[in-house]
């Protein structure tokens, strides 16, 4: 398939469509503070997930079950306010869409209205039908995100392969369609088979974008600190390192204190 390639001054949901239909890869990684997503966004990222993997990141709690939606609101807006291309897209707290659709659709517009997001994502297929389906009523963009479901590990309780069975595999297919039809803009897979993941690119129109998934899907997403070598603890197969910022930042810091304990630093013309 040939590559048509256009320019975008500001990715929106319905470029990431035709993006698909292009057949041209959606670049998509996670940022939570301004000066991340500056550099993110500067660097013609497709879409910018404030993911809510910013309660093990940036808060260092061990699930992504604690982070608030206060807090994802605090995150959405720093990055919101760097992003000048990138779609940014926020990801609904555990806590704050599953109780009932009345309270998804609250929380869907506190995320869209305080932090200036322009979609929002939610983990889940048929168990979140009705509330996905009111927030999409509402007129906000919605990503689904199957497979590998962190805001779910408790109930998984491992952070292996997904649906490797075919009941789960089926009921992800089944999943996939449902979030379609009720009109979702594009769905994240994360963790499971590549042949899984690229039947199921291929039964739908809108966007696939995988973690863990394979190549064979409409796009790929990491979470930049992973890919930028910062959590140097944490490396599953599907991971590519671009840098090892955990050893370059240590070597640096490193070095300021020697100068600082030295007095080396600062010297004469760092000075007034
Ligand atoms: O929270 C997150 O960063 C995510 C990605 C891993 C897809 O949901």
């Amino acid at each position: 398939m040939s590559v048509v390639k256009k320019e975008y001054k500001r990715i929106t949901v319905k470029s990431l469509v035709e993006m698909k239909q292009n057949g041209e890869k959606i670049s998509m990684l996670t940022a939570y503070d301004y000066s991340m997503a500056k550099i993110v966004d500067a660097a013609n990222i497709d879409a910018i997930l404030v993911g809510d993997s910013a309660s093990n990141v940036m808060a260092g709690h061990e699930t992504t079950l604690p982070i608030t939606l206060d807090q994802m609101i605090y995150h959405a807006s720093s990055v919101v306010r760097a992003a000048k291309r990138a779609l940014v897209v926020v990801d609904i707290p555990f806590g704050s869409y599953q109780s009932d659709s009345k309270e998804a659709l609250r929380s869907a517009i506190r995320i869209m209205k305080e932090s200036g997001a322009h979609a929002i994502k939610v983990e889940g297929g048929s168990e979140i039908k009705e509330s996905v389906g009111r927030i999409l009523q509402a007129g906000i963009p919605v990503m689904g995100h199957l497979g590998l479901t962190p805001q779910s590990i408790y109930k998984f309780g491992t952070y292996t392969v997904r649906a490797k069975e075919e009941e789960e595999a089926q009921k992800l297919k089944d999943d996939a369609k449902l979030l379609e039809e009720l009109g979702c803009f594009a769905i994240v897979l994360e963790k499971i088979p590549a042949k899984l993941a690229k039947e199921v690119a291929e039964s739908v129109s809108i966007p696939i974008i995988g973690i863990g998934a394979g190549g064979h899907v409409d796009g790929q997403v990491l979470v930049v600190h992973d890919m930028l070598g910062m959590t140097h603890e944490f490396h599953p197969r599907f991971l590519r390192r671009y840098l090892n910022l955990y050893d370059e930042m240590s070597n640096a810091i490193s070095q300021y204190v020697a100068d600082v304990k030295s007095k080396d630093f600062p010297n004469d013309e760092e000075s007034y």
